[in-house]
């Protein structure tokens, strides 16, 4: 496909995901019981006592329509079913900042109204509706700030939220394609993050050569990368990046994901320093691929994502026992709960605009609650797989010396495991692969491994 094509497709794409947006909205709407709804981009803020505050990101409902880079914060987003879609927005006189223009392409789509200032804004959105109307607004703060009061309305429904929440896992084409963008922009600095390693840099190196790779800066990211060497992997959300590298690296587990357009991936990966020394930590690596391989074997529309969860914890016996980390048969293992302490995280969850992304407890669109079972407290997605669903599956094995103390003088648990082999391994700390996945009508699309084939050819 040439440039025109390709920019022709994503016009056509867009244009379809506006429609399947405008339908879904009309549709939850219909549900509530509303005949408006605003959809509000957010606002900055300071810190405490401070004249700056973090970036701004808009909310995930207005991203879902507008790329973040166009959004203004004050613009609110007026969706009428059957009718064009208005977008209130602002560009102020402003020597400060740099506020760039809402792109004429989406003007096909969206009626682009623009303003000088927060008042004009106000007052206009004020006079665009009537009072008759039942109108819905979403925003954070929705109903308690004074730019909520301007908004008559029920702030944030929740009859609304759920039906709105539940149909946001079902990816249209065109977000699927901002997400292998983002899965592309991940993979480039991982790639490189890999090659920083080996190369001797620390963990803020690292960071820094994969922020240039993947030509993110920092705020961009999806979430705050996640760089660990040795023991460090073994906190789950590690962020303190050590500016020297230490003697003896023997491990590194890296979890960074991409931005393209408000959208994410979250992708981690796990390596073995390079030497004889570490062999037996490459193959435990290596047995976790083919452990996560078999969960990605399992995905099918109609499937329960718990009972993945409870499959993953049934196959990582498999691998305590292979690797010689537990004693005994791996269903004992499995059965004694033993392994809900060397992985005590979800096997995934939903991603989108955001990297956790809503409605991964809920069972319908009338936000019936799914929660995770009692002894998996951390699932973040319970619901039943369908396609078109994007989410991680992210297999993993730790060794947290808090999970593991208690078991160690257990009558139940504290013999199935050999102590000795397990302190000798906790050295490296852990391993995590984390894939990103749309599920088909049969198997799956592996995004993050395509994208790998696609930045590395050879790699994944
Ligand atoms: N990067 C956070 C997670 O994997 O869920
Ligand atoms: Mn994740
Ligand atoms: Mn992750």
């Amino acid at each position: 496909m040439n440039e025109a094509e390709n920019e022709a497709e994503n016009e056509a794409e867009l244009a379809r995901h506006i429609e399947i947006l405008e339908q879904r909205w009309a549709e939850g709407l219909a549900h509530s019981g509303h005949d408006l709804v605003w959809l509000s981009a957010g606002d900055t803020s300071n810190h405490f006592q401070d004249d700056h505050g973090p970036p701004f990101k808009p909310h995930p409902y207005f991203t879902q329509w507008v790329d973040p880079q166009f959004a203004h914060p004050g613009a609110e987003l007026l969706l009428r079913p059957g009718e064009k879609p208005i977008l209130f927005t602002l560009t102020p006189e402003d020597y400060w900042h740099a506020t760039p223009p809402v792109p004429e392409y989406l003007s096909a789509h969206i009626d682009i109204r623009t303003f000088a200032d927060r008042e004009s804004l106000i007052t206009a959105c004020s006079q665009s509706v009537s009072t008759r109307h039942k109108a819905a607004r979403i925003a954070a703060d929705a109903g308690d700030s004074i730019d909520g009061n301007a908004f008559p309305g029920e702030p944030n429904p929740p009859t609304l939220l759920h039906y709105m929440d539940f149909h946001r896992a079902i990816k249209t084409e065109f977000e699927l394609q901002l997400m292998r963008d983002a899965s592309r922009v991940g993979v480039s600095g991982h790639v490189a993050a890999r090659d920083c390693f080996y190369e001797g840099g620390s963990e803020f190196d690292i960071h820094m050569a994969y922020l240039a790779a993947s030509r993110q800066m920092e705020w961009e990211l999806p979430y705050e990368n996640i760089i660990a060497i040795n023991e460090n992997a073994a906190t789950l959300h590690y962020r303190p990046q050590q500016r020297t590298r230490s003697e003896s690296s023997r491990s590194f587990l890296i979890d960074a994901g991409g931005n393209r357009s408000g959208y994410a991936s979250d992708i981690t990966r796990s390596y073995a320093a390079a030497g004889d020394d570490h062999a037996e930590f490459r193959f435990l690596i290596d047995a976790m691929l083919e452990h996560q391989n078999r969960i990605l074997a399992q995905i099918s529309p109609g499937v329960s994502y718990a009972s993945l969860h409870a499959a993953m914890h049934n196959s990582l016996a498999q691998v305590l026992v292979d690797a010689q980390i537990c004693r005994g048969e791996a269903d004992k293992v499995f059965e004694s709960g033993l392994t809900e302490a060397f992985c005590p995280h979800g096997l995934g969850h939903l991603l989108g605009i955001q990297v956790h992304d809503v409605g991964g407890h809920i069972a319908d669109e009338n936000g019936t609650l799914a929660p995770p079972p009692a002894n998996y407290p951390s699932l973040r997605f319970t619901r039943t797989i369908e396609t078109d669903q994007v989410f991680t599956i992210e297999p993993g094995l730790y060794f947290i010396e808090s999970l593991l103390a208690p078991h160690r003088n257990s009558q139940k648990t504290g013999g199935l495991v050999d102590w000795e082999r397990a302190a000798h391994l906790s050295r490296y700390g852990g391993i995590r692969i984390e894939d990103n996945v749309r599920v088909l009508p049969e198997g799956i699309e592996n995004l993050t491994q395509d994208a790998w084939r696609q930045v590395e050819p050879g790699g994944a």
